[in-house]
């Protein structure tokens, strides 16, 4: 199968889109947080292509996305207000909401679930082609299941070329790391994954919020888990990842003392020239830490390469999007880290 690549901006890009959704196909889309892999969430077959593409485990289930907020009634049932409120405030915007499920979302979608995950995304192309399409685009997000999510097109290319008939090209997507979701399904509202909107943000509108286990720790066998998701290996390259925390100066000692051949460094900008014999990357600047969040899974897919025995990794302290990045280190890194402040 030939990949087509087409421009955002290209005046046929939509309708072509949304014609082969419409026709079972499935379409790489861009979003303002990674690119997801898109087909007809209404329909098994299609969705199960899904799945088959990204070689994701059946029991994961997707994010049905709609073109507008007035969509949630027609998937959902028992919508809570500040469901509502949540979705006035912050879509279209990387917020998804998993909400009690309608009929009409089929098995293969929500994984056999009561309820589905709900979001409006940010991007205009990519509303435009879930408007022509007529239907709610089920989404996860392109990369191969366990690696590094996509924030180019050509990330996209490079996992599925030959195997997906079209990539909508909307640049680097804005954000970096993939939507906040929010369970309000049940009693209090559960954040399951800190994302693009910070936990902070949520709180404005929010009274209450839980933070469920599986955002700050690695889940032990037997653990109940909300998003399935949560439970397998992600974003991980295929060396292992350790980050090291603690003042630059401690964290530099530490990994100059360990840095063998083969071995990386992941950084902060600032820090490049602390690290100018053990090959750094940066993936953004610590004072700015959404440059971060926006070079994370860029920056983690170069380093997945099998020369690479280690990667050292500087991750952000702190709260807001420090969060999300701090939950998807963590999980590339199994959250394992080394702070030589604490040790000392
Ligand atoms: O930003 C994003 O959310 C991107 C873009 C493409 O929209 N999508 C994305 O999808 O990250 P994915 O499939 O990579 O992650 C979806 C997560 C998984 O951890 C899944 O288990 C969880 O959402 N999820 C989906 N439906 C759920 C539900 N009904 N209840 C709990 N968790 C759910
Ligand atoms: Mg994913």
């Amino acid at each position: 199968m030939n990949t087509l690549i087409l421009s955002a901006a290209d005046p046929q890009a939509a309708q072509t889109a949304a014609d082969l959704i419409r026709d079972g196909q499935l379409v790489a889309l861009p979003t303002e947080t990674v690119y997801g892999l898109g087909a007809n969430g209404l329909v098994e077959a299609a969705v199960s292509k899904i799945f088959q593409a990204k070689g994701r485990p059946q029991d994961n289930p997707l994010i049905l996305h709609v073109a507008q907020a007035s969509d949630m009634e027609r998937y959902c049932h028992s919508i809570p207000k500040v469901a509502y409120a949540l979705a006035e405030r912050f879509w279209p915007g990387p917020l998804t909401m998993v909400l009690p499920a309608r009929d009409i979302v089929p098995k293969a979608t929500t994984a056999g679930l009561s309820t589905v995950a709900l979001r409006c995304p940010d991007c205009a192309v990519t509303r435009q082609i879930i408007a022509l399409s007529g239907v709610p685009i089920a989404a996860p997000s392109a990369n191969l299941s366990g690696k590094p999510s996509t924030t180019t097109a050509q990330h996209v290319y490079h996992d599925h070329k030959g195997r997906i008939p079209l990539i909508i090209d909307g640049g680097p997507c804005r954000v970096g790391v993939e939507s906040t979701i929010v369970d309000l399904s049940e009693g209090t509202p559960r954040l399951l994954r800190p994302g693009g909107i910070t936990p902070e943000q949520l709180l404005e509108v929010l009274e209450e919020l839980v933070i469920d286990k599986a955002v700050t720790a690695q889940l032990q066998a037997g653990d109940v888990v909300k998003a399935p998701g949560m439970k397998y290996r992600h974003y991980a390259p295929n060396a292992q990842v350790l980050i090291v925390k603690g003042s630059r100066e401690s964290a530099a000692r530490y990994i100059h003392a360990h840095f063998v051949p083969g071995d990386r460094v992941l950084c902060f900008r600032e820090e490049l020239p602390l690290y100018e014999n053990c090959a750094p990357l940066a993936y953004g600047l610590e004072s700015q830490p959404e440059t971060l969040s926006a070079g994370l899974f860029a920056a983690l897919r170069e380093l997945d390469d099998p020369h690479v025995s280690r990667i050292y990794a500087r991750c952000p302290e702190g709260g807001g999007i420090a969060i999300a990045i701090q939950n998807r280190l963590g999980k590339a890194a199994a959250f394992q880290t080394v702070n030589e402040e604490e040790s000392l």
